[in-house]
């Protein structure tokens, strides 16, 4: 089959690899119908994902229509069609009884790199980094999904992939990011970062209760969505976002503040940003964290910060003292997919939100690799990629 390999930093490869086949009686195949270029996915790109392999195939926002089922997959059949969730779960463990599938303890084979590296291993991802499991992606023409019992779900077919799709990732993030968010009447909520797991976390947060969303980026482009979507905005690059803040908060501060940039925060915004784009390249550091401490200097006191841009390491320098003086609340996580999945597509169903709207750019698989020039880059107003393979 094809799919989109990774062979270095800015170096992906759309490459013959074997068909994946049934592992295990709890297995799938899916034969892909559509699948997408996450922000995360640039991480690997930019090559600051450490654990990654040449040939490993990409990808972890996918969906379509299942090919094979292993012996103990009882709610599927061949010809079912499903969006599988970003994250890997076995349904059965202390973390996936809880709901916190993202915490699974049973599906990461390599648990004990990521035990030395975070104290304790997460969940396995697919295409992403053998520290989470080295499973094949997505961006591809078939996938393997272990735990298929629980993971996938279908989806009706009055929907198109285009509105379904962003359910196994960026749609659950960005609703995740709001409700960690705890949001009360009256309250703003500020967010950084117009991608789309930002775009996302503004309708959510709005689709909450929120009053006023502030959405703070620099691309024009994603500013009008977030405008479009009814947030008041800020340009990063043109004006101060702690004063922008101050002013529209009487001074108070933002109610919460979500961190939808991550680990690769523009380097020119400001001095710390420098810097720690210099520490990273000189391996003084692991992480560039200029927004996490932006969105700490900008939440009230005793207001939450959520945080769903992803960080990797041991990130340096922040306001431990802003935070425990004032009494923020931190929420944090990589999403448990599968716990959102059913309520969300139920809201896409009742026509509550229509996620399609962040779609930029359809594109063959073939042209995976430039699309990943494309988005990382922002060209030619790209938002969101969408493969057909
Ligand atoms: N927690 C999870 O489960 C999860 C899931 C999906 C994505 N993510 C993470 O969410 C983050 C965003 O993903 P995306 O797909 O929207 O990516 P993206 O790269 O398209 O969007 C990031 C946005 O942040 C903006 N930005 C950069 N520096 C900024 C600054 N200083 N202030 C404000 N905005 C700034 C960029 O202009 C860009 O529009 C990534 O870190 C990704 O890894 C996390
Ligand atoms: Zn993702
Ligand atoms: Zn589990």
């Amino acid at each position: 089959m094809k799919a989109l390999c990774w062979h270095g930093k800015h170096d992906i490869r759309c490459d013959t690899v074997p068909d994946p086949t049934i592992q295990h009686p709890r297995d799938a195949i899916i034969k892909v119908t559509s699948c997408a270029i996450c922000g995360s996915d640039l991480h690997i790109y930019d090559g600051v994902i450490p654990g990654m392999e040449r040939g490993d195939v990409l990808g972890h926002e996918t969906m379509g229509e299942v090919v094979e089922v292993g012996a103990e997959v009882t709610n599927l059949k061949p010809g079912d069609r499903v969006v599988v969730p970003f994250t890997i779960s076995c349904g059965e463990c202390f973390f996936c009884k809880r709901g916190w599938f993202s915490g699974c303890e049973r599906s990461n084979p390599n648990h004990e790199t990521a035990e030395k590296l975070w104290g304790h291993s997460p969940a396995g991802l697919f295409g992403y980094s053998h520290i989470l499991g080295g499973y094949a992606g997505g961006q591809a023409e078939f996938l393997r999904v272990p735990f298929a019992d629980v993971g996938p779900i279908k989806v009706p077919s009055s929907l198109t992939d285009d509105q379904v799709l962003f359910l196994s990732d960026i749609f659950p993030t960005g609703y995740m990011a709001a409700e960690n968010c705890n949001i009360q009447p009256g309250d703003t909520i500020a967010v950084w970062g117009a991608g789309p797991v930002g775009l996302f976390a503004i309708r959510s947060a709005f689709l909450l209760g929120a009053e006023r969303v502030i959405s703070i980026d620099t691309v024009a482009e994603r500013l009008a969505l977030s405008e479009a979507a009814g947030a008041i905005t800020i340009d990063f690059k043109h004006e101060d976002v702690y004063e922008k803040i101050q002013d529209l908060t009487h001074g108070r501060g933002a109610d919460a503040c979500i961190d939808a940039v991550g680990t690769e925060a523009d380097v020119t915004a400001s001095a710390d940003s420098i810097l720690d784009r210099v520490k990273v390249a000189t391996f003084m550091g692991t992480d560039r964290p200029h927004v996490l401490r932006q969105v700490i200097h900008c939440c009230r006191n005793f207001g939450t910060v959520s945080i769903v841009g992803v960080y990797g390491g041991f990130v340096d320098k922040i306001p431990m003292g802003s935070a425990i003086n004032r009494g923020l609340t931190f929420r944090m996580a990589q999403t448990p997919v599968q716990h959102y999945l059913p309520k969300l597509l139920e809201r896409v169903e009742k026509g509550e939100i229509d996620p399609s709207f962040v779609i930029t750019h359809h594109a063959p698989l073939a042209e995976g690799p430039a699309m990943y020039k494309t988005f990382r880059d922002k060209q030619d107003g790209c938002v969101k990629v969408v493969l057909k393979p």
